[in-house]
């Protein structure tokens, strides 16, 4: 899906790519990085050689991975819809936006509530190098986006409020990025201090890939996407991705695999796509 109102990359021959962008970026193209990677699976147009080496391994471990990619996307929409329409959020803090695409978090939720307001948050220079095609101001609603790591916690929370309103119920989605997370960076302290900052009535949604699910495929798409991307990444059991959600009332199904959360149709929800899924409220 290409990238909408975005400058194409432009690949310079020394291992670098700019984009049209105010403040020219350098990107080191001969490493393969996630959000690239990502869009790759998408069918997007913002990745590169390195990228698409990693994408094709990955995929040859794993094909379903293209399935998983559409699946994850699918349940983003779901539940920011979910958010907006039957659980009144009007605040969305996205981290690990990803390179823009189909329904993007605030077009959705501006789609059901004209108003809302969303705050993306991504570490990765080619996201940064689109984010203007995310940021949208007026009567449909606010966005902004803050170029952070979320091992960084505090500063996220410190500019978000520049933004969001936290004495409101916000919505935190984590969508397939807590995998980029090792054990060792206590993702679990991460996620509590985003947690700590917002006020109930306020909810939590993860994807997180799967390590229990095709388990022996996915541990060959670990291996091949740490051999080479920058971004390294720790697959995790419905036990640890549901430890995440300790001290929230999980809502209706529960932690499931993405695609049968709250489905569209039941042939959906027999897709072959390793990731979990849930979403919590804080009380
Ligand atoms: C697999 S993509 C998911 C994109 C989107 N959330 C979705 O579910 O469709 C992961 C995104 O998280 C970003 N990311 C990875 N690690 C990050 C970190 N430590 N801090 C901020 N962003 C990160 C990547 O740059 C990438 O855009």
């Amino acid at each position: 899906m290409p990238s909408k109102d975005t400058p194409a990359a432009e690949q310079t021959g020394d291992g670098t790519a700019s984009f049209g962008h105010e403040a020219p970026l350098s990107i080191d193209t001969s490493v393969a990085h996630v959000a690239p990677v990502y869009d790759y699976w998408l069918g997007g147009k913002d990745n590169f050689a390195a990228d698409q080496v990693a994408g094709e391994q990955a995929i040859q471990a794993y094909p379903d991975i293209v399935y998983s990619v559409r699946a994850n996307r699918a349940f983003l929409a779901r539940t920011v819809r979910y958010l907006a329409k039957d659980a009144g959020i009007r605040q969305f803090l996205d981290v690990g936006t990803g390179i823009p695409t189909a329904n993007n978090t605030h077009e959705v939720a501006q789609s059901v509530a004209p108003g809302c307001s969303v705050v993306y948050v991504d570490n990765d220079p080619v996201v940064l190098a689109h984010a203007r095609a995310l940021l949208v101001s007026g009567e449909h609603g606010h966005t902004s986006y803050i170029d952070a790591d979320l091992r960084d916690a505090g500063r996220i929370l410190t500019e978000a409020a520049l933004t969001l309103d936290f004495s409101q119920p916000i919505a935190i989605m984590l969508m397939a990025i807590l995998q980029h997370i090792d054990d060792a960076e206590d993702p679990y302290a991460i996620v509590s201090t985003l947690l700590g900052a917002v006020p109930s009535g306020s909810y939590l949604v993860i994807s997180h890939p799967a390590a229990d699910i095709e388990t022996e495929a996915m541990a060959q798409m670990a291996e091949h996407l740490n051999k080479l991307m920058a971004e390294k990444v720790t697959f995790r059991t419905r036990a640890k991705v549901a430890r995440f959600f300790d001290g929230l009332e999980l809502v209706e199904p529960g932690m499931v695999r993405v695609q049968e959360w709250r489905l569209n149709t039941e042939r959906e929800a027999k897709g072959p796509a390793a990731l979990w899924g849930g979403m919590g409220r804080k009380g």
